[in-house]
C-alpha cells in the first residue's frame, strides 16, 4: 500500500535543532531555530503567563470544547491589541477574528478559504521568506511566487547588503493582477530582520488599493521590534485606509508560549454583514480540518491581555525580551567590528526582531557548524535571540575567524 511513499526530508530548521541536540560540545550555540532564549539559555516561561495559569488552575472550570471560532474572550482581547481598543473597524464589526492553532493554524486556515473563495488568486510572498509560506500557501492549492525584498548588495558599485530592495517591490507589485495576495510580515521580518520604515508602509497602501490586491499579513514577533503598538502599526494603517485584508498572528514568541498553539486569524471586511459571512466560511474550514482549537491557549491569553495586573506586568516582560536582544546585537557588532575593522556590521544594528541575515555563505556557516559548534541556518539567517552574555563573545570570535 505504502511502498510508493517517499522519505520525508524533514524541515531544515527543526533537523539542524535536532542535530544541535545530539551534538556533545558543552559550549555549543544554538542560533538557529526562532525561539526566544533568555540570558541563561532558557526557554522563560514569563511570570505573566504562570499567575495566569495559577488563576485558570484555582477556578477549575471545565474542559469542554470551545467554539469553532475560539472562546469570545481571546478573540476580542487579540483585537483590541492588533487594532487598538477605539479603532472604527473593531465599532463597526468589519473584523472576523478566529482563534487558531498557533498561527500556522491561522495562515493554512486563511489559505484555504483563499483558494475556495479566490480561486484564481496567486500568492506573493518577499524573497526571500518563512520557508513554510511557501509550502503552506501551495499545500493549499494556491500558486507562490516572490517579490523583490532583501537587497544583498552589489560589490560593484560598494553598495552594502542588508537593506530593502523597496522600489524593485513596489515595481513588482504594480504589475500584478487584481485580487492577488501579497504576503507581507507586519514587523520583524523572518528570516532577514529587514523591515518596511512607516513611511515606506504609507507608500504600500496607494499601490495596493490601486492594483486591488489583497495583504495578508503575517505578525508572529509583535513586541520584538519597536514595542507592542509600534509593531502593530502596519495592521493599524492598512485598516484605517479602508483595505480589506488578512492578519495572522502569534503569542508564541510575544508570551513565550510555544507549545500551547496560541494564534489567530482576522479579516477586516468591508462592512458587518460581509464579515459574518467570512467568519461563518472560515469556520466551516476550520470543522472540516481541527474542529476548534485549544482551551488552555485561550485561557492564558485573554487573561494576559485582559487583567489590569497581568497585562503591565507582561508588557514589561516583553520589553524585557526585546532589550536584551537589542544589547545582544550591540555586543555582536562590537566585537566582530574590534576583530574586522574592514567590515561594515552596521546591518546588525539597523535589523530588528530576533533575526538577522549575517551575508555568511552556506560553506562558512558549515565551518562554523563544523569547528565552532555554532549553528546557524544555511541562508546565513541567525537567531540572535540565540546569543547570550555567556556565548556572544565566543560566537562573534568564531564569526571572524571564518570571515577571514
Ligand atoms: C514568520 C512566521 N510566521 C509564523 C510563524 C508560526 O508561529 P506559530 O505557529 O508558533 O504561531 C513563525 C514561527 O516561527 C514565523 O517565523
Amino acid at each position: 500500500m505504502f511502498q510508493h511513499i517517499e522519505p520525508y526530508a524533514g524541515d531544515p530548521i527543526l533537523s539542524l535543532n535536532e542535530a544541535f541536540q545530539k551534538d556533545p560540545r558543552a559550549d555549543k550555540v544554538n542560533l538557529s531555530i526562532g525561539i526566544y532564549f533568555d540570558d541563561q539559555g532558557r526557554i522563560p516561561v514569563l511570570g505573566s503567563v504562570r499567575q495566569a495559569e495559577a488563576q485558570m488552575l484555582a477556578e477549575g472550570g471545565t474542559k469542554s470544547y470551545l467554539p469553532i471560532e475560539g472562546a469570545a474572550a481571546m478573540r476580542s482581547a487579540v483585537q483590541s491589541l492588533l487594532f487598538g481598543p477605539e479603532h472604527e473597524a473593531l465599532a463597526s464589526g468589519r473584523v472576523a477574528t478566529l482563534q487558531t492553532v498557533g498561527s500556522s493554524g491561522g495562515l493554512k486556515v486563511g489559505a484555504d478559504f483563499l483558494k475556495r473563495w479566490l480561486p484564481g488568486s496567486a500568492v506573493w510572498v518577499s524573497d526571500p521568506t518563512w520557508d513554510n509560506h511557501r509550502a503552506m500557501f501551495e499545500g493549499a492549492g494556491l500558486p507562490v511566487h516572490t517579490y523583490p525584498y532583501y537587497d544583498a548588495g552589489d560589490a560593484a558599485s560598494g553598495r552594502p547588503a542588508g537593506g530593502l530592495r523597496f522600489d524593485a517591490m513596489l515595481e513588482t507589485l504594480r504589475s500584478l493582477p487584481a485580487r492577488n495576495v501579497v504576503l507581507l510580515h507586519a514587523c520583524c521580518h523572518n528570516p532577514t530582520g529587514v523591515d518596511l520604515t512607516p513611511a515606506q508602509w504609507q507608500a504600500l497602501v496607494p499601490v495596493l488599493r490601486e492594483r486591488e490586491l489583497l495583504p495578508y499579513l503575517d505578525l508572529a514577533y509583535q513586541g520584538y521590534g519597536d514595542g507592542i503598538d509600534a509593531d502593530a502599526h502596519a495592521v493599524r494603517l492598512l485598516a484605517a485606509s479602508g483595505l480589506v485584508f488578512f492578519v495572522a498572528n502569534s503569542f508564541s514568541k510575544s508570551m513565550s508560549v510555544y507549545g500551547e498553539r496560541a494564534g489567530a486569524l482576522s479579516v477586516v471586511c468591508g462592512d458587518a454583514a460581509e464579515a459574518e459571512r467570512v467568519l461563518g466560511q472560515m469556520k466551516a474550514t476550520v470543522r472540516r480540518n481541527y474542529s476548534s482549537p485549544g482551551l488552555h491557549a485561550a485561557g492564558i491569553v485573554s487573561r494576559v491581555l485582559d487583567d489590569t495586573h497581568l497585562r503591565p506586568q507582561w508588557e514589561a516582560e516583553v520589553t524585557a525580551m526585546r532589550e536584551r536582544i537589542a544589547g545582544m546585537r550591540r555586543s555582536l557588532h562590537s566585537v566582530l567590528s574590534a576583530k574586522r575593522p574592514g567590515h561594515d556590521f552596521s546591518y546588525f544594528l539597523q535589523q530588528r526582531g530576533m533575526f538577522s541575515y549575517t551575508g555568511l555563505s552556506p560553506a562558512q556557516v558549515d565551518r562554523l557548524r563544523e569547528e565552532f559548534g555554532v549553528y546557524l541556518v544555511r541562508s546565513g539567517r541567525m537567531c540572535v535571540a540565540g546569543l547570550n552574555s555567556g556565548n556572544v563573545e565566543r560566537t562573534a570570535s568564531a564569526m571572524a575567524a571564518v570571515i577571514g
